[in-house]
C-alpha cells in the first residue's frame, strides 16, 4: 500500500490498521533515521498495551531496592552471561558518585537545584539522588517508553519521569533546570549533538550546569585495549575499511545507526573547543563514566 493509495482510498486505509501492510509500513517509520520525533514504543502485540501498579512484592521494599525487569536495564550490572541486581545498583551508586566528585571540584552544590537526567533509562543513576528530588523537583526523560513506565511505576515519588523523543526539544521551560546530566547518551546521539547542546542549554538556568559524558580517542584506546573482543571494535574497523578514516585527521565518526545501536565518537580537545562557543567547559576528564570521558559545562550567566 503506497501513500499516495492511502490518500486515494481513506476506506482502505481505515481497514488496513492493525494488518501486517500497516505494521510494515510502521516498522519502517521507525527505522527511518533520517526523521526527527521518534521514540520506542512499549510493545502491541497483545492489540494494544496495559501499564500495571507496583506488584505487592515490590511496594513492600525500600526505593533502593526495586529493581526494574532485566530488558529495562541496558546491560548495566550484566556479567558473565546474567545480570546481577548488586551491581546495577553499584553502577549507578559509581557513576553519580564520579559526577559528585566532579561536581564539588567545580564548588557546584546540588542540593535545592532542579536536577534532569536526560537519557534516564529506568533510572539506574537518578534513584542515587534522592535527596535531590526531595529537596526540589528531579525528573528523568528517555525515549525508551517501556522504561520511563516503569520508572513512573516504581521511583515516582520521589522522582519524575517523561518519555520525550529524537527530536531535539524537551518539554520543559527556559532556564528550569541548576543541573542536567547525560551518562553515555551522547553517546548514541550523532548529527544532531549540536542541537541537543542547545536545547540542554535552553533548559539550565543561567550558571547551571551540563554533565556529559562521550566517546572519544580515549575510549576507543582503552577498548581495544582491555576488550579486543568487544563487537564495537569491528565497527570501527568497517568504517576504516570503507573510509580510510583512522589514518586521516577525524574529528567525529559514528557506526551503524538508530538512537540505540548507534556510536558517535569526538576527537575530544576539537569538540570541546567548538562547544566551549557556547558554554564554558568547566572539567574535562577522561575514563570517569567506564571509559568515556567526562565534560561538565556551565551556562555562563
Ligand atoms: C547507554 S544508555 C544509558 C542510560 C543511563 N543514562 C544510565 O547511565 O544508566 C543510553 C540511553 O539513552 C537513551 N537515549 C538515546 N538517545 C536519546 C534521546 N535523543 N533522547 C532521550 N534519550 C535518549 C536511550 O534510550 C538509553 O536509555
Amino acid at each position: 500500500m503506497s501513500i499516495d493509495a492511502t490518500r486515494a482510498h481513506p476506506e482502505r486505509f481505515r481497514e488496513a490498521i492493525g494488518t501486517e501492510e500497516v505494521r510494515q509500513l510502521e516498522t519502517r517509520l521507525m527505522g527511518a533515521t533520517n526523521l526527527a520525533g521518534l521514540y520506542y514504543p512499549e510493545d502491541r502485540s497483545a492489540g494494544g498495551y496495559v501499564l500495571y501498579g507496583m506488584a505487592p512484592d515490590q511496594a513492600a521494599l525500600p526505593l533502593a531496592e526495586r529493581l526494574p525487569p532485566t530488558p529495562l536495564r541496558h546491560y548495566y550490572g550484566f556479567r558473565d552471561g546474567r545480570y546481577v541486581d548488586a551491581l546495577y545498583l553499584q553502577t549507578g551508586h559509581n557513576d553519580v558518585t564520579a559526577m559528585r566528585r566532579i561536581l564539588t571540584e567545580d564548588g557546584f552544590d546540588t542540593m535545592g537545584e532542579r536536577v534532569l537526567e536526560f537519557g534516564c533509562s529506568a533510572g539506574r543513576m537518578l534513584r542515587h539522588m534522592e535527596a535531590e528530588a526531595q529537596a526540589n523537583e528531579a525528573w528523568g526523560v528517555d525515549l525508551h517508553s517501556a522504561a520511563i513506565h516503569w520508572a513512573q511505576a516504581h521511583l515516582s515519588p520521589p522522582f519524575h519521569f517523561a518519555t520525550t523523543t529524537s527530536t531535539p526539544h524537551l518539554p520543559f521551560e527556559d532556564g528550569y533546570f541548576g543541573l542536567i546530566f547525560a551518562g553515555s547518551v551522547w553517546t548514541h546521539i550523532g548529527e544532531l549533538d549540536d542541537a541537543w547542546l542547545l536545547e540542554m542549554r535552553r533548559i539550565l538556568r543561567p550558571g547551571g550546569r551540563l554533565y556529559l559524558t562521550i566517546s572519544d580517542e580515549t575510549t576507543l584506546e582503552e577498548v581495544a585495549r582491555v576488550k579486543p573482543d568487544h563487537a564495537s571494535n569491528g565497527h570501527v574497523a568497517e568504517l576504516d575499511a570503507a573510509t580510510g578514516m583512522l589514518s586521516r585527521d577525524w574529528i567525529a565518526f559514528v557506526t551503524r545507526s538508530t538512537p540505540w545501536l548507534q556510536r558517535a565518537v569526538y576527537r575530544r580537545a576539537p569538540w570541546v573547543d567548538r562547544i566551549a562557543r557556547w558554554m564554558e567547559p568547566k572539567v574535562v576528564r577522561p575514563k570517569s563514566y567506564g571509559w568515556q570521558t567526562a565534560v561538565l559545562l556551565e551556562k555562563r550567566a
